[in-house]
C-alpha cells in the first residue's frame, strides 16, 4: 500500500505527479503529498486526507519545479496527520517517498538521534530520510548513500529519493513492494504502478527486489543488490493510460457490479481456443501430472479460492487445501510430491500472497496464478499466469474481479476434469454451455438492486448481523459478510448453516439479522431448518435465494429472489445479490463506499 511517483523533465512536476497520484490514490488516501526541487530549493506540501486536500492546497500555493517526487499514504507507522505525510525531509536536503515497512527502524532511530538528528514524524520512513542525510554527510554520492542505506535497512520496501545536492537525478530502490520506471525522450518517472504513468510513457522497466538506481532523463543506472551494474529490460507495458472514470454510476463499486456480466464474458472468451473448447491456458501435461493443488490467497480473492475448492474437488476429483496467505507463510506445510500452488489476486500486489507463493516455490512447487494485473508482482513470478478479464478494479471492495476470479476456478475445474479423463466429451460441452449461461444470468441479478432498498434500510440500523451457506454457499455466506462490514461498518459474520447449532446460535437475540444464502440443491432442506432454528430464537431471517427454493421459506422477513440457476453456479450469480446488499446499506448509511475508511486497494505490507 502507499502510492509513490517521481519525475523528471520539461514539465512542472507537482501538476504531473498530482496527475500520476489521482490514478494511485486506490494503494492509500490517508494523506498524500508532493516535493518538487527549484532553483536549488525543496518545496514541500502535504495535506491529510483524500488526494482532493493536496490539489487544492497547490492550487492556493503552486509549486515550481521539474523534478520532485509524490505519495498517497496508507498509514502503517503513525497516526493520519501531516507530519507523518510523506514525502519526508530531512536537512532541506534529503526528501524521500516510501511504500513498505522499515523493520528495523526504531534501533536505528534511536542510532541517529544519538548523533543528533531530529524527527518530525512518527513514522519509519522518516529514519530514511535522515538516514541519506548521514550518509551524505560523509561525503557519499547519491548512489553511495543509496547502497549504504540499503545495508542498513531490513523489510518489504519501494522508495525513492530526491536530493538537492543532485537536481537532475532521482534514487530508487525496491525490495518486495512494486516498483516501475518509466522512460520517454526528454521525461524520466516512476510510480508504484505502471498504469500511473502509462500516460507519459508505454516503456516501462521492472526493478528486481534488491536493485536499486539512479536515473536522470537519458541516463538510467540500474544496480543489483550486491553493487554490480545490472541490465534490466525495457517492456512495452499494457497497463491503460486512461484515467477511468464512474461513467455516469454513482461510485466506482456500483460501475463494477454492472460490469460483471461484460468481465465474466471476456474471461471465459479467454478461455475458449479457436475450436469453441474451454482451455484454461494451462499445458496438458500439468493438467494430467498435477495431483492436487493448494490455493494461497487473502480477503476475498481467498473465499474464491474456497468456493473453487468445492469445484475442483467435485468436477475434477483433485484434493485441494485454500491457504490464508499470511498465514502459510510462516508455517511448515508438509509438502506432497506432484503438487502446485494456485496464487489467486486481483492486483498481484498483495505482499502476503506474494511471500506466500515464494515460500511454496522454495518447497519446489509449480506456480500458477490467477490474476487481474498482468504486470503485477504475482503475475511476474508466477509458472503460469490465468488472466482474469475483469478491467481495472478501481473500488477497494472487490466485485468483479471475485466473479471473474471464480469464472476461471470454475473453468480450471472442468480442464482439470476433461484432462484426467474423469469428464466425458458430453459433460465437459455441459459445463461449458453452463458456464456460457453464467453472464446473462449476473445481467439478470443485477436487477436486484430494487429489491435490496428495503433490505438495506433495515440493515443500516443495526449494529450486527449473521450471514450463513451451505456448501459452495458457505465460502459465499464468509464473502458477504465481509463485504459488509468492510463497507458500511455494520459487524458482520459468516458461518457454516449447520455450524450454528455448535456455538454461534448464542449469539441470536431478538430481531439479529440472519442473512442466508440458498439455492436448490442437495442441502437446501438443512439450511432451511438451520434457519428455522434461528427464527424460532427470534432472529428477522433475509433470504437471498433462488426463486424456486426462495417460495418454501414462508417464515423470512425480507427477501431478495433471483432466477433460477444451476446450483454449480449459483455461488457467481448469487454474489451479485449478496455485493448490491452490501454497496446499498453503505450508501443509505452514507459511507464512503469506494474508499472505505483505514482500508487501500493494493496491500502490500505484510
Ligand atoms: C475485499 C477485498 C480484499 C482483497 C484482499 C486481497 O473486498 O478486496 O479482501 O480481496 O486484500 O487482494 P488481492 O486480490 O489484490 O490480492
Amino acid at each position: 500500500m502507499c502510492g509513490i511517483v517521481g519525475y523528471i523533465g520539461e514539465g512542472q512536476a507537482a501538476d504531473i505527479i498530482l496527475d500520476a497520484l489521482k490514478r494511485l490514490e486506490y494503494r492509500g488516501y490517508d494523506s498524500s503529498g508532493i516535493a518538487t526541487l527549484e532553483q536549488n530549493a525543496l518545496h514541500l506540501t502535504r495535506a491529510v486526507g483524500k488526494l482532493s486536500h493536496l490539489e487544492a492546497a497547490l492550487q492556493s500555493k503552486p509549486q515550481a519545479g521539474q523534478i520532485g517526487i509524490g505519495h498517497t499514504r496508507w498509514a502503517t507507522h503513525g497516526g493520519v496527520t501531516e507530519a507523518n505525510a510523506h514525502p519526508h525531509v530531512a536537512g532541506n536536503k534529503v526528501a524521500i517517498v516510501h511504500n513498505g515497512i522499515i523493520e528495523n527502524y526504531a534501533e536505528l532511530k534511536t542510532e541517529l538521534q544519538a548523533k543528533g538528528h531530529e524527527f518530525s514524524s512518527q513514522t519509519d520512513s522518516e529514519v530514511l530520510a535522515h538516514l541519506f542525510l548521514d550518509a551524505l554527510g560523509q561525503g557519499q554520492t547519491g548512489s553511495a548513500a543509496m547502497q549504504a542505506v540499503l545495508a542498513k535497512i531490513k523489510g518489504a520496501f519501494a522508495l525513492a529519493v530526491m536530493l538537492q545536492e543532485a537536481p537532475d537525478q532521482l534514487f530508487v530502490a525496491r525490495n518486495a513492494s512494486p516498483l516501475a520506471i518509466g522512460i520517454e525522450d526528454g521525461l524520466i518517472c516512476v510510480a508504484s504502478d505502471a498504469m500511473a504513468m502509462a500516460h507519459l510513457t508505454r516503456n516501462v522497466i521492472y526493478l528486481k527486489d534488491g536493485d536499486y538506481a539512479a536515473l536522470g532523463v537519458d541516463d538510467v543506472q540500474i544496480y543489483d543488490r550486491d553493487g554490480q551494474r545490472a541490465n534490466r529490460e525495457v517492456i512495452r507495458t499494457t497497463a491503460s493510460p486512461a484515467l477511468i472514470d464512474k461513467g455516469g454510476f454513482r461510485h466506482f463499486m456500483e460501475k463494477e457490479i454492472h460490469e460483471q456480466p461484460e468481465a465474466i464474458a471476456h474471461t471465459i472468451s479467454a478461455m475458449t481456443a479457436a475450436d469453441g473448447a474451454l482451455r484454461t491456458g494451462l499445458s496438458e501435461a500439468d493438467l494430467s501430472d498435477i495431483q492436487h493443488l493448494v490455493i494461497l490467497a487473502a480477503g476475498t480473492s481467498n473465499y474464491a479460492g474456497q468456493i473453487g475448492r468445492y469445484w475442483l474437488e467435485d468436477i475434477a476429483g483433485i484434493p485441494v487445501s485454500v491457504e490464508t496467505a499470511s498465514e502459510y507463510r510462516y508455517r511448515a506445510p508438509a509438502h506432497l510430491a506432484g503438487g502446485a500452488v494456485i496464487a489467486i489476486s486481483q492486483s498481484g500486489e498483495s505482499l502476503d500472497t506474494l511471500m506466500a507463493l515464494r515460500h511454496a516455490r522454495e518447497k519446489g512447487m509449480k506456480v500458477i496464478a490467477i490474476v487481474n494485473v498482468p504486470e503485477s508482482s504475482i503475475a511476474r513470478e508466477a509458472d503460469v499466469i490465468l488472466p482474469t478479464r475483469a478491467g481495472p478494479e478501481i473500488g477497494v471492495a472487490s466485485t468483479k474481479a471475485f466473479t471473474a476470479q471464480l469464472t476461471v476456478l470454475f473453468a480450471l475445474a472442468v480442464d482439470f476434469g476433461r484432462a484426467k479423463a474423469r469428464l466425458s466429451a458430453e459433460d465437459v460441452a455441459e459445463l461449458q454451455q453452463k458456464l456460457l449461461a453464467v453472464p446473462g444470468a449476473v445481467g439478470a441479478a443485477i436487477a436486484s438492486f430494487e429489491q435490496v432498498q428495503p433490505v438495506a434500510q433495515h440493515l443500516k440500523k443495526t449494529p450486527s448481523c449473521l450471514f450463513l451457506g451451505r456448501g459452495r454457499l458457505y465460502p459465499l455466506a464468509l464473502e458477504a459478510a465481509l463485504k459488509l462490514k468492510e463497507l458500511s461498518y455494520i459487524h458482520a459474520e459468516g458461518f457454516a448453516a449447520g455450524e450454528m447449532k455448535h456455538g454461534p446460535i448464542a449469539l441470536i437475540e431478538d430481531e439479529l439479522p440472519v442473512i442466508c444464502l440458498l439455492d436448490e440443491d442437495t442441502l437446501s432442506a438443512k439450511t432451511i431448518s438451520n434457519l428455522k432454528e434461528a427464527e424460532a430464537r427470534g432472529a428477522t431471517i433475509i433470504l437471498i435465494a433462488t426463486q424456486t427454493i426462495a417460495k418454501q421459506v414462508d417464515f423470512a422477513s425480507f427477501k431478495v429472489v433471483i432466477e433460477d440457476c444451476d446450483p454449480l453456479l449459483a455461488p457467481i450469480i448469487l454474489a451479485v445479490p449478496a455485493q448490491i446488499l452490501a454497496y446499498q446499506t453503505a450508501f443509505e448509511k452514507g459511507t464512503d463506499v469506494d474508499q472505505p475508511r483505514n482500508l487501500a486497494k493494493s496491500v502490500t505490507v505484510e
